[in-house]
């Protein structure tokens, strides 16, 4: 602890005594781990990509009747006249189509600011085989999502930045088969987010689909990760679905000569523990081990790095050496086309900028990105800051919305866990300080440790106290993370920017913190004096008296400024300088560098690995 204690100790006390009142809430953590059919790149899939027939349904006509109540015969149905009398108000196959993966706004001038419900409908072909099992799986569908197979109900998710499954071996048919997807992404209050963000609510099918074939008895999912406590030994589970009992499977790991046998238990999972000595995976050197799982004719592959990451005092430790996290915030924006990323290219050009910009770290904003790229940032050495959206003022007395951030943290790290480049899970972004939002988040970051041991937790905090004129970290929610994010944006939202290199920060607790956000605004090409609003004179003078500042604060464990490139975002009017772009970005949409770009670029080259 790093300062007087009386004051500290009677908050712990009554911190606690709230935490006892709510015992009984805390026992309620959901340890049953969100399993998610894991690795689908590596499996028998067929692409549901490419262009989908749309219908345009702000009003829900095709799910409601003129009461308002749920149709049997909705748009799910595909209906088609049979007869010249027939009356049908709705055709998919005469209606627009739509680009999957995408979002709609950018993709059609009349949908770019459209929220509401779009019908997505494909059509593909399917070979039934005995004995086997079929997945829908879906990157991302922003942001609610209602899924029929030939006219049945297969499912439906929440939440617009995770991937999830759905087993449809029961109602597929030789032959066509017929998907069809409810896209709503109105904004609710009672969402995560909410209704206010400060990026586009791109709406659609955002990330791809696929058809999904196992054998019946299959390796579902596993984790396998490099044990936290005994760092030389290898750890983790599989899980197997139809498995029968006396059921083994092999893992193997060939580069390091290991073969196990991995005994699957009567509920299909099976756990291990072996000693193992790989080389650990790192920015300066991503190693990566071919991992082969083997259930009979079932052959999974997987390349999974081997690391530890941990706190000690002020510092990070990446496999035991203290570390300082050079990064860059990166939203899901694609460059040049903008909207949604849906390609590895895009994935790369804006991993790459931020290795241009001397990175070692990416903190991915404010939502789960792409699985292309974490394992892209994996391969490139960038390791990786990964959130869900409880962002800003998430209804934290609702027990729904608690449900909800609970679902997407698990998927988030259902889907990412074997990812060494993975190094933090964010519970969330600048939440108001208060008790309800403290029980919210604790529980969360409760949830997160309870799911995974091998990662720190953090959030991007924005409350701090202003004591004898220096900002003091004492948000309580800074009790509950390992590593503590502080957005401040000195010289943009307050202050000028000279008087950032005066700033003086301390904290109440003796723990990493990560500036994971700082920054300013400019057009790129605005030139003019450095008191201008937008020009990036303006933008360097920022950067250059923040970084003076972060220069003065012996706990800072790393940074990450707002924000790589230009985003788009509903909050930012300025005709002829936002346009509906947030123009904090060290990058334009168009890929153009400002100033501020090589300031950042020049820190982090002095700064010593
Ligand atoms: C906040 C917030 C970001 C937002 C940024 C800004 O810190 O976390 O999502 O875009 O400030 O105002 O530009």
């Amino acid at each position: 602890m790093k300062k007087n204690q009386l004051p500290f100790l009677v908050f712990t006390l009554i911190t606690l005594s709230f935490f006892i009142a709510l015992e009984p809430a805390l026992a309620q953590l959901d340890n049953e781990f969100s399993f998610q059919l894991q690795n689908i790149e590596r499996r028998e899939t067929q692409t549901l990509d490419g262009l989908w027939s749309t219908i345009v349904d702000p009003l829900e006509n095709g799910f409601y009747n003129h009461r308002w109540l749920p149709k049997d015969d909705g748009y799910f149905q595909n209906k088609k006249m049979k007869h010249p009398s027939d009356l049908i108000e709705y055709d998919f196959d005469t209606d627009e189509q739509l680009m999957v993966p995408g979002d709609w706004n950018t993709q059609a001038e009349k949908l770019y600011y459209y929220e509401g419900t779009m019908w997505y409908k494909t059509e593909f072909d399917f070979n039934q085989q005995d004995n086997q099992e079929h997945y829908l799986h879906f990157g991302a569908i922003n942001y609610e999502a209602k899924i029929y197979v030939n006219g049945t109900k297969v499912g439906e998710h929440v939440g617009g930045y995770t991937s999830f499954s759905l087993k449809v071996t029961d109602e597929l048919i030789q032959g066509t088969n017929v998907l069809i997807l409810k896209v709503d992404n109105k904004r609710r209050r009672d969402g995560v987010p909410t209704i206010n963000t400060d990026w586009w609510n791109y709406g659609g099918i955002t990330r791809s689909v696929h058809l999904v074939s196992t054998p019946k008895k299959h390796i579902y999912d596993y984790f396998i990760q490099l044990d936290a406590e005994k760092k030389d030994h290898i750890t983790g589970w599989i899980f197997v679905k139809n498995s029968t009992k006396g059921d083994q499977i092999n893992l193997e790991i060939p580069e390091l000569d290991l073969v196990k046998k991995i005994d699957i238990g009567e509920d299909g999972k099976g756990s291990f523990s072996f000693k193992a000595k790989p080389e650990k995976w790192s920015p300066n050197n991503p190693k990566t081990y071919q991992v082969i799982l083997k259930n009979g004719s079932e052959i999974i592959e997987d390349h999974i790095g081997f690391r530890t990451i941990e706190t000690k005092g002020s510092k990070i430790l990446l496999n035991g050496e203290a570390i300082f996290l050079k990064g860059i915030s990166i939203h899901e924006e694609a460059p040049f086309k903008t909207g949604r990323v849906t390609s590895v290219e895009e994935v790369r050009i804006l991993l790459q900028w931020a290795k241009e910009l001397g990175c070692n770290y990416v903190r991915l904003a404010h939502y789960p990105h792409s699985e292309t790229m974490v394992r892209e940032a994996e391969k490139m050495g960038l390791m990786v800051w990964s959130e869900i959206p409880v962002y800003w003022t998430v209804l934290y007395e609702n027990p729904d919305t608690y449900q909800n951030a609970n679902n997407q943290l698990r998927e988030m790290i259902a889907r990412d866990k074997n990812r060494a480049a993975v190094v933090l899970w964010s519970i969330a972004n600048e939440t108001p300080i208060g008790d309800a939002r403290l029980k919210f988040l604790s529980q969360l970051a409760a949830q997160a440790r309870s799911m995974d041991q091998t990662r720190l937790i953090t959030a991007a905090l924005d409350t701090q106290t202003k004591r004898d004129g220096v900002n003091l970290i004492d948000d309580p929610l800074g009790e509950y993370v390992d590593v503590i994010g502080v957005n401040s944006y000195c010289g943009w939202y307050g202050g000028t920017p000279s008087s950032c290199k005066n700033l003086r920060w301390d904290s109440e607790y003796d723990k990493p913190v990560i500036f994971s956000e700082f920054g300013g605004g400019a057009l790129q090409g605005l030139h003019g004096e450095e008191n201008e609003r937008w020009t990036e004179e303006y933008q360097s003078t920022v950067y250059r008296n923040n970084i003076e500042m972060l220069k003065n604060i012996e706990f800072l464990a790393g940074t990450s400024p707002w924000i790589l490139m230009d985003f788009r975002s509903h909050r930012r009017h300025l005709r002829r300088i936002q346009s509906d772009f947030n123009r904090k970005g060290l990058i334009s949409e168009q890929g153009v560098k400002k100033e501020s770009f090589y300031i950042m670029q020049e820190y982090y080259n002095s700064i010593e690995y």
